[in-house]
């Protein structure tokens, strides 16, 4: 029983396989945060629940309520009635007025998981093994006649908690949601470091790490999506936490519209974790008898460092998150042409690189952006989802019938969200743009954005999505959504409801992914937006697969991939072979190590293949027959992090074990060559250490400028995995940039 409650000591003790989460009540009713960290056996700890300290200097009272709320570790704090750290939940009552106060009534614990309506979350998952129980804590503010239902899931092996509440109005009069987070974590300050992923477009989810201060530091997207530059995940490390040791406390939002993620270092020295939905832009009216549901936070705490942080993370998403049939599927290996024709493409050109790219083993045509209403350019035809039959001679089951003829799979890409000024539907609908009256909208790539809010806008392009997609046979979609939300308001909903628009959006979207995936239950969904700005954890639970970034460089995508692998299994990262020079860089690397790079991903080529020199295209042949050797070990393995280019080494390495250590796939980027460089000590990991390995490395073999000889690969041979985790092994030097090595391991 992975859940359960001491009456004695009004205590919950929630534990997974390594880590213990503890609630305690308070004898005032007030539901406090006593423990997570390592698994406890047997202690209780119910006096880290902190009751009875006196409150600041010229207080007495301990108890007092104002001093009180201000120390004592919370697990849902409220406002208005003082606690002046970061609060959780913002009520106002029918007068307007901020105040909130919630007292524990009653508990339920239950095995597996209950849905979040309308929302994305986590469930038990038929393959899982390991027990997943929910604790559901029933809360009360007896003033203003509301409830809060905490919930939290355990998933015992992964070790994970997962956190939502259930926000109910029961009174007679209407109450209003300021402000309502999915998890708060009161922790002591350990010296605390801040890890986020931040970026912008061509460089989404970097790596950065901060000493955490007094007062709030918060990461956070006002765009009405995920965004390229700010990312709902954070974690909580202390200085000597790297890949293998120390405390890390994680929070990811599965959500994908505007967040909160916070740190706040108090005057008590204790860090408050929060996430939620972002509060500056966000308003709900509860009407009488009306529930709101938060999103759902995942937690997950490590004691053996960053490494074991991701690998809890990975496997959660993979046994309880992804639906998709095409989780542990081997995904078609695809070229799509956006880099290779951007909008400068018909049917003859399309089965051109069809015709090249089946004698090399791709498997599946992406026809990207331009193939419907008059779109020639970015500036127009956004929600006249037909096709366009100068360009697509013949229309589109005659374009299919030929791909498939070829030997290839077919998908296309839509952006449903999006509608042109220069549009059909918008000469015919322009109140369905999201816009505030009086004012101009405004132009973002020449679009604006569709109103998700309404029914009938979502039904009308959901119509032509489906009709498109019944029309011929298509195995795959892009859902691409191109730039930030602005002029968040419409023309339906009361002024008191303005403010919910940017949620209802969000929920808009999930309901239309929710319909496509259902109608459409084999499709290979991918999610993108502008490459990967809506890239989170609420988007896996429809698509399996989302573009990680538009730019495909190597050496970008090895601080892009290594952001996203932190939080993300690699199964769900978009990643391309591009063209040299690289569009986004002007970068001009190796054929084979951008190969090497992509394999990380799902795996596919994005480049005219009609156009690349003879000997890209022949090494083409031997890509594709690795990423079918390899997928799986890539796919489902665990992840090992060894060396990142991200903390100034000159080189990466990275790699994926098989669950049964019987065989691992390490990649190794020598980024900058140094002069008089020697062999470098690499130490793997995860490997199993009384297994004898044999290696086998997969690389171009490199002639020495000084004499043109051929250099051996030195690493291949047969190891324990104990020297080649504890000694390490030898990669060799190579002389020039962006060299790339992969080493195969075949446990005897
Ligand atoms: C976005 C996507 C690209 C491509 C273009 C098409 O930028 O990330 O991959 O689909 O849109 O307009």
């Amino acid at each position: 029983m992975s859940i359960c409650f001491d009456d004695n000591k009004k205590i919950f003790k929630l534990d997974t396989q390594r880590t213990t989460y503890m609630i305690g009540l308070t004898q005032e009713g007030y539901v406090g945060h006593v423990y997570y960290g390592a698994r406890l056996e047997s202690a209780c700890a119910a006096h880290l629940l902190r009751t009875g300290e006196p409150p600041f200097t010229p207080g007495v009272l301990p108890s007092e309520k104002a001093a009180f709320l201000d120390t004592l570790p919370m697990e849902y704090p409220t406002g208005g009635v003082s606690g002046y750290r970061e609060t959780a939940l913002e009520l106002l009552n029918e007068l307007g007025q901020n105040g909130c106060e919630l007292f524990y009534r009653s508990y339920t614990i239950e095995e597996g998981k209950p849905e979040l309506e309308g929302l994305p979350s986590s469930f038990k998952g038929a393959a899982a093994d390991g027990e997943v129980m929910t604790l559901r804590l029933l809360l009360e503010d007896p003033v203003l006649n509301v409830t809060v239902e905490l919930r939290y899931s355990v998933f015992e092996k992964e070790d994970v908690i997962t956190r939502s509440a259930v926000i109910t109005n029961a009174a007679d009069k209407t109450r209003t949601i300021r402000k309502a987070y999915s998890a708060c974590l009161d922790l002591d300050n350990e010296d605390m470091e801040l890890i986020t992923l931040t970026g912008a477009w061509g460089r989404e989810r970097h790596i950065e790490r901060q000493k955490v201060r007094h007062g709030r530091t918060y990461v956070g997207s006002t765009r009405g999506y995920t965004s390229h530059q700010e990312h709902p995940f954070i974690a909580l490390v202390t200085p000597e936490t790297t890949q293998k040791t120390g405390s890390a406390y994680a929070m990811h939002f599965v959500y994908s519209g505007n967040f909160r993620a916070q740190a706040e270092l108090s005057q008590w020295d204790n860090v408050r974790m929060t996430m939620g939905i972002d509060p500056d832009r966000f308003t709900w009216v509860l009407d009488p008898g009306c529930s709101f549901a938060v999103p759902e936070c995942v937690l997950t705490y490590s004691e053996c460092g960053l490494g074991r942080m991701s690998r809890n993370l990975h496997d959660f998403y993979r046994n309880h998150m992804i639906r998709s049939p095409w989780l542990h599927r081997e995904r078609p290996i695809l070229i799509n042409n956006w880099e290779a024709t951007y909008f400068n493409f018909d049917t003859e050109k399309l089965l051109s690189i069809v015709r090249e790219a089946k004698k090399c083993g791709i498997e599946m045509l992406v026809m990207d952006d331009g193939w419907f209403g008059h779109r020639n350019l970015d500036d127009s035809s956004l929600g006249d989802w037909y096709v366009n039959e100068e360009k697509i001679k013949g229309g589109l089951k005659y374009l299919t019938e030929e791909v498939n003829k070829i030997g290839l799979k077919f998908g296309i890409w839509f952006e449903p969200e999006a509608i042109s000024p220069d549009s059909d539907l918008f000469r015919a609908h322009p109140d369905w743009a999201l816009q505030i009256s009086g004012r101009e909208g405004t132009l973002s790539r020449g679009q604006y954005v569709l109103d998700y809010s309404r029914k009938e806008v979502r039904d009308a392009i959901y119509d032509m999505i489906s009709g498109i997609l019944r029309s011929a046979n298509i195995d795959y979609v892009k859902w691409d959504m191109n730039r930030s939300i602005s002029d968040i308001g419409n023309l339906v909903l009361p002024p008191e409801r303005q403010q919910e628009i940017s949620h209802r959006y969000v929920l808009g979207v999930y309901e239309l992914q929710e319909r496509l995936t259902k109608d459409f239950p084999d499709l290979l969904l991918e999610n993108c937006a502008g490459g990967g700005a809506r890239f989170d954890p609420g988007m896996i639970y429809y698509s399996p697969q989302i573009w990680c970034s538009d730019d495909m460089d190597s050496v970008e995508r090895l601080r892009i991939q290594e952001g996203t692998e932190l939080a993300y299994p690699l199964s769900v990262m978009g990643a391309h072979v591009c063209c040299a020079p690289n569009h986004t860089t002007g970068r001009i690397l190796p054929f084979e190590t951008r190969g090497h790079v992509a394999l990380s991903g799902t795996f596919g080529y994005e480049l005219d293949i009609t156009k690349i020199p003879d000997e890209d295209r022949e090494m083409i042949q031997a890509q594709t027959q690795q990423y079918h050797q390899f997928h799986s070990l890539i796919a489902d393995g665990d992840y090992y992090r060894i060396h990142s280019w991200n903390d100034e080494q000159p080189y990466d390495c990275w790699g994926t074990v098989a669950k049964d250590g019987s065989e691992a796939l390490f990649t190794y980027v020598q980024v900058l060559a140094k002069p008089n460089q020697h062999s470098k000590k690499i130490r793997l990991d995860g490997l199993d250490p009384q297994g004898v390995y044999e290696l086998r490395t997969y690389g171009s073999e490199t002639k020495n400028p000084m004499n043109g000889e051929i250099m051996a690969h030195i690493e291949d041979g047969v190891y324990t995995g104990e020297e080649l985790m504890k000694a390490g092994i030898l990669a060799g030097a190579v002389p020039g940039d962006y060299r790339s090595r992969l080493w195969h391991l075949v446990r005897k």
